[in-house]
């Protein structure tokens, strides 16, 4: 069995890619290396010998059928796990554009893909911002989706034709919607990585409104577990809710964040309110848990233990906060692409 992950080189699939390579199962990743895919999110797997032949890199768009169809034939490939999105709210507010191709038709051509390959499963990641915001209680899985900003309204109509290709081509699709991720290796644009590095450069933080916005915090390992579970135990056609019930208000954990590097809440900056702001995500996830899964790791162990990895991987952060990161692709992408690419699987 070979499993495509794409976006495998961003935030998420990443430390999926890492699980599933542990497992000694045969990976390949397809990412497009946009502002928030690094290579160096794969440095685990490349680094080392034990892990390599398992393990391949394609550079690429999930739009391109051509290329899509050939890694899926060549590769055999039997699972798709679509990580591969543009994901941040805040620059699909300035710039829809690149949201629409790859989160909505990107995800199309996958699903065209599958349909055509007879692929086993097919897993849609998807997110909790599709339900819209609540203001009490939490959404499950039959609720209306109200996607309110144009990210989360990608991620919705991803999701459509997902549920489409099930129900017409009964392509296996399983959609997994989780709640906000945290943990290494999250682009610093993020509120968690953004808020951790600045703090440690004694920058300020800047709250966005008042800052009692509610989200519910997941370790991005105990997600990958979630849709690892999923892969094993999920029904094609079906949707699950992932999370550990973490809710926390955003000035909250900036406080956490602040007491926990010993900085002053001095550096705290509110600043104007994002344009759509969602209030609350609050997401029921009793159908997963009902099935088995659980999280391994509380809300206190892996805020301590992101923010120590973000204290001792200062390199990594640094380079993507003052451009580094682009001159360091410019350079030396050529030669780690071709480096890459030479990685079969089995050899
Ligand atoms: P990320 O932005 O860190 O990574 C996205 C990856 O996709 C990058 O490596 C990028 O290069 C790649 N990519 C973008 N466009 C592509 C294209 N056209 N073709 C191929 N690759 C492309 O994102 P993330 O935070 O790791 O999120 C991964 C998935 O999880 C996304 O689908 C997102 O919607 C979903 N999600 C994220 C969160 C979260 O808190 N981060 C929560 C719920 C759901
Ligand atoms: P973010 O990490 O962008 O995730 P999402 O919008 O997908 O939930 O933001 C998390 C919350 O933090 C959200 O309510 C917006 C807020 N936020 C700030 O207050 N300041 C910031 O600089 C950022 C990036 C986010």
């Amino acid at each position: 069995m070979t499993i495509l992950i794409t976006g495998g080189a961003g935030f998420i699939g990443s430390h999926f890619a890492r699980l599933k390579v542990k497992q000694q199962e045969k990976v390949v990743v397809l990412d497009k290396l946009t502002y928030a895919g690094n290579l160096e999110n794969l440095d685990e797997i490349t680094k080392d010998s034990n892990k390599l032949p398992y393990f391949k890199f394609h550079k690429g768009d999930i739009c391109n059928k051509h290329l899509v169809e050939k890694i899926v034939k060549e590769e055999d490939v039997s699972v798709i796990v679509n990580f591969a999105a543009d994901s941040h709210v805040d620059r699909s507010i300035m710039n829809a554009d690149s949201f629409i191709d790859t989160d909505v038709k990107g995800t199309y051509t996958l699903l065209e893909t599958a349909k055509e390959n007879n692929v086993k499963r097919f897993i849609q990641i998807s997110t909790d911002e599709v339900y819209g915001s609540i203001a009490s209680g939490s959404f499950k899985e039959s609720d209306v989706l109200y996607p309110r900003n144009p990210y989360s309204a990608s991620k919705a109509g991803a999701e459509m034709l997902a549920n489409a290709y099930w129900v017409t081509h009964k392509v296996p699709v399983i959609i997994a919607r989780s709640c906000n991720n945290y943990g290494p290796n999250q682009y610093p644009e993020k509120l968690l990585p953004l808020f951790i590095t600045n703090a440690m450069e004694d920058k300020e933080l800047p709250v966005y409104g008042d800052g009692k916005q509610i989200r519910d915090w997941l370790h991005v390992e105990d997600n990958c577990s979630a849709i690892d579970f999923l892969l094993e135990n999920g029904k094609p056609g079906e949707t699950y809710n992932i999370s550990a019930g973490n809710e926390c208000t955003n000035i909250e954990i900036t406080n956490l964040i602040l007491n926990e590097l010993k900085k002053p809440s001095s550096l705290i900056k509110h600043v104007k309110d994002r344009v759509g702001h969602d209030r609350r995500y609050s997401i029921d996830c009793s159908k997963i848990r009902s099935l088995g899964w659980e999280p391994n790791i509380t809300f206190e162990d892996g805020i301590k233990s992101t923010i120590k990895w973000y204290i001792t991987n200062k390199d990594w952060w640094n380079k993507i906060k003052t451009g580094e990161f682009l001159k360091y692709y410019g350079k030396q992408y050529e030669e780690r692409e071709t480096k890459l690419s030479s990685y079969c699987l089995g050899s």
